[in-house]
């Protein structure tokens, strides 16, 4: 039969193209697919057969005979019921891995534009409605209700709207956004044509980093052979020049405006005056995604899965020091627990777990003990995190948490926009806290809501030693006094690390001892 070998950047980076190579020299028909999510066993063959698709991985190219004679010792037998794929439930990414990326039979073949076909057979409002019913919230990190969103820009009367699709992924440890272009690109480009229908737009835009260059190449090629399918909606693809604060989407919104990507303040909201001053749905990728299974299989079908407020399903992407990284697409309510011991079989290290980031350089840290906490926007906002765009980092024993901090304060000065103060010089005086801290310096009076006393005293009062508390009320201010989400979460990877790590900021250790 025929042999399926990936072609996302992950799989290449490990050595597919050669696998793929192998493949057709020893005379094998290959189809290059998206990935499935399965880092951890790529490159991956696939090989068809009369009980479904037979993996092996990973598999150098110099194997390719065992594959094909099926002696092969990374045997996997049917890829679809390994225990990391059954246990998933796939709407969003139910064809990547499996078609040819840029098929359109393979995508008609496989459900797709049926999305789209229902919601042109309905009216505007009607398909926002649908949307709303599914409980869709936005999957860039906010969880705005996406139909809520869409009946903004609806209700907005003018002669032109826009949609742009949020691609600049740029969390660490994230890679869902970039998987879903170079995997199924016609599906983002259904639910960017499904938008339009929704709220009157004629045009979009993808904004992807440039950092992406597969998925760059993979979308524009993808819009080209979809154009007559979406017509009249016409679609673009812009890329990025590397700067993470291009993720916020009035930075965005500038960039792709041809302006240096600078955060704008809010109101307005793109949704009444984003781009070019239109009214604009900005969503992201994972969002725009999810739409036409919505619209294919009903709003109930989507809304039954999941856990409190957050319906549907998130696909989690499992990074970092972990033994079985990828993609998990899942119902919400998943604990990190299941994720990062069962799921993800524990650090790749074989060192213990210590802490897990969720949610980018800008989510907060947690130790083990709160790994009960279920995958759900409220549990972790409550638990003092944010799931944010669904990346999971896990560190092992050996991570130091004080450095983790200082990175956070770096990461902010490094990518500030400069365009407020508690950002920009807040977190250069981060940085050189954290040197004081790391040195030695300071003792931790508590957080701050539990001595108002302090918040207006002159910073004398407080003695030069007190750098620990000085990093509690920099992190507050940041957090209250910052224009987008940069500034004000960089205090959370901060505040985690203090509040769940003491014993690795050296003051508190020499206090302990
Ligand atoms: P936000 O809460 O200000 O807005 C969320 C969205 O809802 C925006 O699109 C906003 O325009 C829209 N909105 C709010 N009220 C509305 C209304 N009444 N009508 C219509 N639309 C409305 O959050 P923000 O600043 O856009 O995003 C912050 C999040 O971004 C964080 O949670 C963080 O996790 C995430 N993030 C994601 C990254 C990634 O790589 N995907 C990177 C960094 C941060
Ligand atoms: Fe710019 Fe930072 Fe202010 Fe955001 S918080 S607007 S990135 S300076």
């Amino acid at each position: 039969g025929r042999a399926f070998v990936s072609q996302d950047s992950a799989a290449v980076a490990l050595g597919a193209d050669q696998v793929a190579n192998a493949l057709a020299s020893a005379g094998v028909e290959v189809v290059r697919t998206g990935s499935r999510g399965l880092f951890h066993l790529e490159p991956l063959v696939e090989i068809e057969t009369a009980d479904g698709r037979i993996g092996y991985g990973p598999v150098l190219a110099e194997e390719i005979g065992a594959v094909l004679d099926g002696s092969h010792p990374a045997r996997l037998g049917d890829v679809a019921a390994l225990p990391f794929f059954a246990g998933q439930q796939r709407f969003t990414f139910a064809r990547c891995g499996i078609t040819d990326p840029l098929s359109l039979d393979d995508y008609a073949a496989h459900g797709g534009w049926t999305g789209l076909e229902a919601a042109r057979a309905a009216t505007a409002q009607q398909v926002v409605d649908i949307v709303k019913a599914s409980g869709l919230r936005g999957r860039g990190g906010a969880g705005f209700p996406t139909g809520i969103k869409w009946k903004t820009v609806l209700d907005a009367s003018a002669d032109e709207k826009f949609i742009v699709c949020n691609a600049d992924e740029g969390d660490s440890g994230t890679f869902a956004d970039r998987m879903l272009m170079e995997g199924d690109p016609f599906c983002l480009i259904e639910g960017m044509a499904i938008a339009g229908h929704a709220v009157g737009a004629r045009h979009g835009y993808i904004y992807i980093r440039s950092e992406y260059p597969l998925a760059v190449r993979t979308m524009q090629r993808a819009i080209d052979l979809a154009a007559s399918r979406i017509a009249p909606f016409t679609l673009e693809v812009r890329e990025g020049a590397g700067a993470y604060v291009c993720g916020e989407e009035t930075a965005l919104l500038e960039s792709i405006e041809g302006r240096r990507g600078q955060v704008r303040a809010k109101p307005p909201l793109p949704a009444l005056r984003g781009l070019f001053g239109k009214p604009t749905v900005i969503n992201n990728v994972l969002s725009l995604a999810a739409v036409p299974f919505i619209l294919a299989e009903g709003p109930e079908r989507y809304a039954e899965v999941g856990f409190g407020r957050s319906r549907g399903t998130m696909p989690i992407q499992l990074a970092g020091n972990i033994r079985n990284g990828g993609l998990f697409e899942v119902g919400f309510g998943i604990t990190l627990r299941q994720l990062v011991e069962e799921i993800g079989g524990g650090t790749a290290s074989g060192r213990p777990v210590r802490a897990v980031q969720v949610g980018g350089p800008l989510g907060a840290y947690f130790p083990p003990s709160m790994f009960d906490t279920p995958f759900d926007y409220e549990s972790f906002a409550q638990a003092g995190g944010l799931i944010g765009h669904a990346g999971v980092t896990v560190f092992d024993d050996t991570v130091d948490m004080a450095r983790m901090a200082r990175f956070a304060m770096e990461f902010c000065a490094v990518e500030s926009c400069g365009k407020c103060t508690p950002c920009r010089i807040g977190s250069t005086r981060g940085v050189e806290l954290m040197d004081r801290i790391i040195a030695g310096s300071g003792r931790d009076p508590g957080p701050i809501e539990q001595r108002p006393q302090l918040r207006n005293a002159p910073r004398k009062a407080r003695g030069p030693a007190d750098e620990i508390a000085l990093l509690r009320d920099l992190c507050d201010t940041m957090k209250h006094g910052s224009l987008c989400a940069l500034g004000g979460f960089t205090p959370y990877p901060v505040l985690s690390a203090l509040d769940f790590f003491p014993e690795d900021f050296a003051p508190m250790r020499a206090a302990a001892e």
